[in-house]
């Protein structure tokens, strides 16, 4: 059984502050933007968003972002924090109807899905993308002795998951800038949808 909505509505409920949630945006989201060329504005989706902080800067830096999350007290705690800078929704990424955008930027989102849903949360982010639309993420090759969410993927698995769903794999290597709690852990890479 997947976690559902509720399932992660009550770890905001239970944990105001959740173990992930870095009150800032992640270094990684400069490194990844280096390195990806997106036009000034560029519309860009943000799956499971959390309290927002990467989808606000992005918007900081000028980028139309809409910004998703399955958990109630997620989307309020963005909105609460970062107003109205983003288009906040509370959907599925497995199940909205959005899109077409040229960016998908995903940190601790898809490494926190079930291993089982994979597939199906790449093909979901494929079907949100324009055509060459560019799928940024970072995700955790190592997350010690933790057991998921999030659950931590080999970079060269990742590297085929990308190849078998419909993207060009542009760039996946290890993360240089990530947050010190993180550091040696992460990897990140860039697709473009064919
Ligand atoms: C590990 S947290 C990371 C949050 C945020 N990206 C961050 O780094 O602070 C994963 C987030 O994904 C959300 N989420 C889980 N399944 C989702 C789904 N199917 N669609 C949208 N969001 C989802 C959770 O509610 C949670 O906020």
């Amino acid at each position: 059984m997947f976690r559902t909505s509720d399932d992660w509505n009550r770890i905001y409920a239970e944990e105001p502050k959740p173990g992930w949630d870095m009150d800032g945006p992640t270094p990684l989201l400069n490194e990844l933007l280096g390195e990806a060329s997106l036009a000034p504005g560029a519309a860009i989706a943000v799956p499971g968003c959390g309290f927002g902080h990467d989808a606000a800067e992005l918007a900081r830096l000028g980028f139309a972002v809409t910004a998703f999350d399955i958990a109630p007290l997620a989307i309020e705690g963005a909105r609460a924090r970062h107003g109205g800078t983003v288009a906040w929704r509370l959907e599925d990424w497995f199940a909205c109807e959005a899109g077409p955008f040229e960016a998908v930027f995903d940190h601790t989102c898809f490494v926190a899905m079930e291993p089982a849903r994979r597939g199906e949360y790449a093909a979901a982010t494929r079907a949100r993308l324009a055509a060459r639309g560019l799928w940024l993420g970072a995700a955790f090759h190592d997350t010690g002795d933790r057991v998921g969410p999030p659950f931590a993927i080999a970079r060269e698995a990742m590297g085929d998951l990308i190849r078998a769903s419909g993207f060009e794999l542009l760039m996946l290597r290890d993360a240089r800038d990530s947050h010190a709690r993180r550091a040696g852990r992460e990897f990140l890479w860039i697709a473009r949808r064919m």
